[in-house]
């Protein structure tokens, strides 16, 4: 049994075939890259696989259970958290009252229901501490570099314990030393128990980070294994070079 998988997924929008009879799994500690070019579904896969889109046909599961046709906060709860492609924080809350905020809002509150206002300030002040957002945590979000945002939104999120974390494009408009740091979180977190599948154009990070790669074109998985295989796969290449 998978920790998360969709099976035969599709959606259109319109005339448009976002989504192929895709099919993508996650296994319980893996870091699972998902890459493709630019229209070749990613997102929208993370958006059926969180409860943000309905999905036209197929199935995704999280340890077996249906979770296609759930609300985003009914999938929160069974414990799939996810970052979005552009960041979502406010920028005039302090780094340390946006990682309160994400506390409350009502899919995490399930989660944390029975914690103390003290648990939840420890919890929030470990995980500034953990991202290395510590010493900011009195400046205005807003104020951030674009990597410090998505380290952010990431503490935000792990405020409520997530079994498996879809990130989408975290490296993205970041600089090399802020990739390596980001790098090394996520592992760490893998190494506490965190699952994650990473959508990401940036092959360096990718391949360095993750024990298994599916890739998508036009709304289909057409390959998926070790990086290593991944990178010299002809059909890869080609769904680069097609497009
Ligand atoms: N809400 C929507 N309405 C109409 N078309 C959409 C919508 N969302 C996505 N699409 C289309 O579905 C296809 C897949 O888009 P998607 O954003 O999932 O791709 P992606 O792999 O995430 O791309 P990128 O790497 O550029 O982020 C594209 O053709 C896109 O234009
Ligand atoms: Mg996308």
């Amino acid at each position: 049994m998978s920790l998360l998988e969709a099976v035969d997924v599709s959606k259109s929008f319109g005339g448009i075939r976002a989504l192929n009879a895709c099919c993508v799994h996650v296994e319980e500690g893996e870091i699972v890259g998902l890459i493709g070019p630019n229209g070749s579904g990613k997102t929208t896969l993370f958006n059926v696989m969180t409860g943000y889109e309905r999905a036209d046909s197929g199935m995704v599961r999280m340890r077996n259970k249906p979770i296609a046709g759930s609300s985003p906060r009914a999938v929160f709860g069974l414990g799939v958290g996810r970052t979005f492609q552009l960041t979502r924080i406010f920028p005039r809350l302090t780094v340390l009252e946006n990682a309160h905020v994400a506390a409350q809002r009502p899919n995490f509150a399930a989660s944390l229901g029975r914690w103390s206002a003290t648990k939840e300030r420890t919890r929030v002040t470990e995980l500034l501490d953990f991202v290395g957002l510590a010493r900011l945590r009195d400046v205005p979000a807003g104020n951030l570099s674009y990597g410090q945002k998505k380290l952010l939104e990431i503490a935000s999120i792990l405020v409520a314990e997530p079994k498996v974390l879809l990130l989408d494009e975290p490296a993205g408009g970041i600089n090399p030393t802020m990739i390596a740091y980001l790098s090394d979180r996520i592992r760490d977190l893998n190494h506490r128990g965190v699952t994650f599948l990473v959508v990401e154009h940036n092959m360096e990070f990718v391949m360095g980070l993750c024990n298994r790669v599916s890739v998508m074109h036009r709304g289909a998985t057409i390959a998926d294994g070790p990086a290593a295989e991944i990178r010299q796969n002809p059909a890869v290449l080609d769904a680069y070079l097609g497009d």
